[in-house]
């Protein structure tokens, strides 16, 4: 169903230990991750906001999530990082309501890894790191495109208004990158997932000395606190009929300590930085993304 070309994991390595299983996402996990997607944020506040006919509409969603990360895949401003986990069976039973029946029992096919969780980074435009996660751009082969019947357009449009102005409000030029979607399945919750996927771009961060912007979620909150990121401000919007409890959101940043001077992970730090300054030169793709909506 995919076609193109799988990512090469290039100086990636250097940010994941080998027992870690945080890799880097392949076309092939397209599908898995859009399962990830709806499954993980079906249940939460952000859903029942963003998506509130998603219950009686659950392929829509699936599909819209499938969108996401394949165009994340075709984009040179964006790296996708995925956490294996030991599958779990219940995790269909668990998800029934939220997930469409054939493509959750698809998973039940599986007997050991699975993509369990995964994150999506945004680069600005002008960041050196353009272009360094994927040698080649993912070519779409999504068979359907979402109808995004389950999607209520005026509450989406108006988070993501409050979420770009704060964005703007808060960080400026080239020198700092967001965490664009951070989610694990909830079969899956409290292992560390979330935690590890989130620490990635944390070591990324601190590698290169820019700060990580964050528009987060009540759910995330503790995590992104706990992990040292700074809440900047808070919004509300006013629940609704359709959505009575509305929805909150909080703009967040992790800015990097500067760096101390003798430690092992300051030469591996500077092993990576050199070998990100020589694919800078020899590739500075300049695309610049414009489309996602899911926002961590
Ligand atoms: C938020 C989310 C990514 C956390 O994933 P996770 O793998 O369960 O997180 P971890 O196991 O790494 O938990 C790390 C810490 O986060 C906090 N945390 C995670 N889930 C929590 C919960 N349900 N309630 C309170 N604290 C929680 C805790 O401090 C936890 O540390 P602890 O287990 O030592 O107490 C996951 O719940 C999720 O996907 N939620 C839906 C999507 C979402 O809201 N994404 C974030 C949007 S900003």
């Amino acid at each position: 169903m995919i076609r193109g070309k799988t990512y090469t994991p290039y100086h990636i390595t250097a940010l994941m230990a080998p027992k870690d299983n945080l890799r880097l996402a392949t076309p092939a996990d397209i599908r898995r991750m859009g399962l990830v997607m709806s499954a993980g944020f079906g249940s939460t506040l952000e859903a029942a906001w963003l998506q509130p006919y998603l219950r009686t509409l659950p392929q829509d969603s699936l599909l819209t999530s499938q969108e996401y990360v394949d165009r994340c895949m075709g984009s040179k401003g964006f790296v996708t990082v995925v956490i294996e986990d030991t599958y779990e069976p219940p995790e269909v039973q668990a998800m029934a309501e939220i997930v469409p029946d054939d493509e959750a029992r698809e998973h039940s096919m599986y007997e050991e890894k699975v993509v369990a969780g995964m994150a999506t980074w945004k680069f600005m435009s002008g960041s050196p790191r353009i272009g360094q996660f994927n040698d080649e751009l993912h070519v779409s082969d999504l068979e359907t495109l979402s109808p995004s019947r389950d999607e209520h357009k005026d509450h989406t449009r108006r988070f993501h208004s409050k979420n770009r102005d704060l964005r703007k409000k808060y960080f400026h030029g080239s020198n700092w990158f967001e965490l664009h979607t951070l989610v694990v399945h909830p079969a899956y919750w409290r292992r560390g997932h979330g935690r590890r996927l989130l620490e990635w771009g944390i070591q990324l961060a601190c590698i290169d000395q820019i700060e990580l912007c964050i528009c987060a979620a009540d759910t995330g909150l503790k995590l992104y606190q706990a992990s040292g990121c700074e809440l900047l401000e808070s919004w509300q919007l006013e629940g609704d009929e359709v959505s009575p409890k509305g929805i909150a959101g909080h703009i967040m940043r992790y800015r990097p300590q500067k760096e101390s001077s003798n430690t092992e992970k300051d030469e591996s730090q500077a092993e990576v930085v050199a070998l990100s300054e020589q694919l800078a030169e020899a590739d500075l793709g300049g695309e610049q993304n414009t489309f996602p909506k899911r926002k961590a």
